[in-house]
């Protein structure tokens, strides 16, 4: 091109960034990688490799080496082998090497950022500026978190064999994501990475190999699908937390289901932006250029779906047209591309039949004009208008850069039709005005909200979704749980606590007072008591074997009215905790009135002695004082990130709740896992101690009389285990809570993929319900609550 020519066009001419030493680093292993165990490089048993291709350019690149079961084996057993020794060296030691491993990667930081550009496609504009920085900070961040492991989380401890399946759209910072707070805490890794994108995580073990960490901390594993299901199936791996696509999360979910695995599971999303009138549309538009066409738009919390409000959808898609009109596609090492290649053929197909679909249902399709190149598996930038919110590609997640608009009039239109998914990772809100961000960012069902900002993160927040984007953040301390549990958790015993039953008092059970003529009891849905519907009932005995009294035996449609009244009290959880703590003061004052009713109920059942019954009651009121105590003061926090942002980790409950209480202890079980649930505002259906459930459904005069709202609790007597898999498999119940045997905790693990709902279940391990440090606390709270990260814009 002559001079005058150039000046002519203005065009920009190709930036390419030197790619030299990446190669170096691919021909240093003669372009075939082996797997990387126990701190070596060792051949795949199947001497199966597959190729990593260029997307830019369809070039291969390397052989990766495919890992089966054996190799799998063998880097658990790695793992393993050096979990004692990575435990004993402590907390500095283990800081060490993570601030030296933060230091290595950024000394090697040209070379990461060249080698995932090769891989993934994806500019290097942003692997250099995003990407590698982002993974950096992981190490740094968490370097610190080593370090005050001992001090800051001491009634915690590692869990052991970490397995971690990550995907190809932000491969080293997944892996950063993963690895950093995994070894942080002093646990051993088995990692995978994607098929398409293995390079720089084996690049990464090789940096393990220089600043010395000890063999078999960390593990590289390559492989596909079947070699993530070989480390998800491996007995001996105590954790697995994977990203990726919700069909594979919900498979991991449900072969994990029952073994006491610990899981996070980082899935898809279609994540509303929101645009209000009022907001400043030069800005709205950059940050649209961030949600989707950042990383190809393949990106799990992309802004996906445009929700603009209608008085202004023409003049900012107009705006949005323009400057799609300027994105300039090109190969990935380009430095003045803004959008680089798919990942792969498979994606690009998956992107192109997406988009025809979204024609055929008839919505507007508008593609920028920028040439795409011809020797890669490019993707023009898009923009669907007149989309329906229930059109295909207003649902489904595309993972490619097209954005889909749709408009709306009201604020309460815009929240609705921001929750209508089924997902639920991230929202953007985009308003001039403080007050209506604030209003909107806690009603929208959402793990991270972005206020005038989008795709930000950082180590020290968290990031994580609700729904059936999954579960578990990554970053900030919520983040560490994932990877420790509670030091309590060993004095759990195999068996249910016996109850000491009282031989020499006989007398006692023909005692209660309340018993009435009709000794039927009914359930209680809607704040009111209701007769089941199939119109049948148990007939209880007690501990010897005298008839007490009958419960009505709920069924399938008791459940559906109960969950359809806990989702109809809006009430409860739009109260403060400072209110919600009242309301469980008095039932506390209202249970202490009818403290010897209650107790002698439960020597009528169980034939305790009078005494113990009493501290059972006992136990109970101060429990619920306990909660009452904690409602106002279980806060979240404020993460100080290296953005100018404070962004609020907020608790949010869960939603609608289906607890399923200890068969023992048929009041201090019904209390313990109940009052905990409903303190952080959520609205539950309870299936009482099905021998004993007699406490549970007396309970309720005591929820009539202490202000407790209509839906709150309701509660549904009969056969414990086939009303737990209603409500598991109910799509319309947030969370279910299971104490009980290990078969009823793995089918409840199981039935509850469907929706991704958040399980607590107890693996056939049982706490001792008197003891205050197994039978109460923060840890039930955090399990009856969900964290929202919010990003306000801050500082000067
Ligand atoms: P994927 O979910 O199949 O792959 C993610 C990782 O899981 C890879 O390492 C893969 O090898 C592994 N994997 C696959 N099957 C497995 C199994 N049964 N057990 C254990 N590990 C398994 O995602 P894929 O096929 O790459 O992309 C499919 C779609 O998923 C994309 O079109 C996109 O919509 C979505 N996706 C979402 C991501 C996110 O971050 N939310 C990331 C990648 C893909
Ligand atoms: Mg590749």
């Amino acid at each position: 091109m002559k001079i005058k020519e150039i000046y002519e066009t203005m065009e920009y001419g190709p930036a390419p960034e030197n790619a030299d030493v990446a190669i170096d680093f691919l021909e240093s292993h003669n372009r075939k990688f082996k797997l990387f165990i126990n701190g070596k490089w060792i051949a795949p048993s199947t001497g199966e490799y597959f190729e990593s291709i260029n997307p830019s350019t369809k070039e291969k690149l390397a052989n990766i080496s495919e890992a089966n079961e054996a190799d799998v084996n063998k880097a658990v057993a790695a793992a393993g082998k050096a979990l004692p020794e990575w435990i004993k060296i402590g907390a500095h030691q283990r800081a060490r090497y993570l601030y030296a491993l933060a230091r290595q990667i950024q000394k090697h930081s040209r070379l990461f950022a060249v080698l995932e550009s090769l891989d993934n496609g994806k500019p290097i504009r942003e692997t250099r500026d995003i990407d590698i920085p982002i993974v950096v900070r992981h190490f740094y961040h968490h370097a610190g978190w080593a370090q005050l492991r001992d001090t800051e989380l001491k009634d915690y401890k590692e869990l052991g064999v970490i397995g971690q399946i990550i995907p190809w759209n932000f491969p080293l910072m997944m892996l950063s994501w993963k690895i950093a707070p995994a070894i942080a805490m002093g646990n051993t890794i088995v990692l995978k990475p994607a098929e398409a994108t293995s390079l720089t995580a084996l690049l990464f073990a090789e940096i393990c190999q220089q600043i010395g960490l000890p063999n078999g901390v960390v593990n590289i594993i390559t492989g596909h699908g079947k070699t993530g299901a070989d480390i998800v199936n491996h007995k001996d791996v105590n954790k697995i937390a994977f990203t990726g696509s919700t069909e594979v999360g919900k498979i991991i979910r449900r072969a994990t289901a029952g073994t006491g695995k610990k899981l996070s599971l980082e899935l898809g999303g279609k994540s509303p932006f929101i645009v209000f009138e009022d907001a400043d549309l030069d800005s709205v538009v950059e940050g649209i250029v961030d949600a989707i066409w950042f990383n190809q738009g393949q990106v799990c919390c992309a802004g996906s779906r445009l929700l603009v409000q209608e008085s202004i959808a023409d003049k900012l898609y107009k705006k949005i047209r323009a400057r799609m009109g300027t994105l300039r596609i090109g190969n990935a090492l380009d430095k003045s591309i803004d959008i680089g290649a798919i990942v792969d053929n498979g994606q690009l197909k998956v992107i192109e039949e997406m988009v025809q679909l979204g024609v055929d249902e008839g919505s507007t399709l508008w593609q920028s004009s920028s040439t795409c190149p011809k020797d890669g598996y490019f993707y023009p930038p898009s923009l669907f208008t007149d989309v329906s919110p229930s059109a295909t590609i207003a649902q489904e997640e595309i993972f490619g850069p097209v954005l889909v608009a749709m408009s709306f009039r009201t604020h309460n239109e815009a929240v609705k039709l921001a929750n209508n998914t089924r997902y639920g990772l991230a929202c953007s809100i985009w308003t001039e005005n403080i007050n209506l961000a604030l209003d909107i960012a806690p009603q929208i069902k959402a793990g991270v909200a972005w206020i005038n900002c989008t795709n930000v993160f950082d180590a020290a927040a968290g990031f994580g979704g609700y729904r059936e984007s999954g579960f578990g953040r990554e970053g900030g301390k919520e983040g560490l749980m994932e990877y420790l549990k509670p030091r309590i958790d060993d004095n759990f015993s195999d068996q249910p606590l016996a109850i000491s039953t009282n031989n020499s008092d006989s007398s006692v059970s023909q005692s209660n007072p309340s018993l009435g003529i009709d000794r039927t009891t009914k359930m209680y849905i809607g704040g009111k008591q209701a007769r089941p519907d199939g119109g049948y009932s148990t007939v209880i005995n007690s501990a010897k074997g005298e008839y007490i009294g009958e419960v009505s035996k709920g069924n399938r449609k008791d459940i559906r009215n109960a969950v359809e009244a806990a989702h109809s009290n809006g009430k409860w959880s739009n109260m403060t905790g400072h209110a919600r703590a009242q309301v469980l003061y008095y039932m506390a004052e209202n249970l202490m009135i009818r403290r010897e009713e209650f107790a002698s109920r439960i020597v009528q059942m169980t034939n305790q002695t009078s005494a113990d019954a009493l501290q059972e009651v006992d136990m109970s009121i101060e429990r619920i004082y306990t909660y009452a105590a904690l409602a106002d003061k279980y806060d979240g926090h404020v993460h100080h990130t290296i953005h100018r942002n404070v962004t609020l980790a907020m608790p949010e409950t869960l939603g609608v709740m289906g607890i399923m209480c200890p068969d023992e202890f048929p009041l201090l079980g019904f209390i313990s896992t109940v009052i905990p649930a409903i303190t952080m505002g959520n609205n539950v259906i309870v299936i009482p101690s099905e021998k004993l459930p007699f406490s549970a459904t007396d309970f309720y005069q005591i929820l009539e009389t202490s202000d407790v709202p209509a839906g709150t609790v309701n509660i549904v007597t009969g056969r414990k285990d086939e009303l737990a898999q209603v409500l598991a498999m109910h799509d319309d119940v947030d969370a279910i809570w299971y104490f009980g045997n290990i078969e009823g905790c793995k089918e409840m693990e199981f039935l509850s993929a469907d929706n991704m709902k958040r399980t607590w279940v107890n693996y056939g391990k049982y706490r001792n319900w008197l003891d205050k440090e197994q039978g109460e606390g923060k840890v039930f709270l955090k399990h009856a609550s969900q964290i929202k990260n919010i990003w306000i814009p801050y500082g000067a």
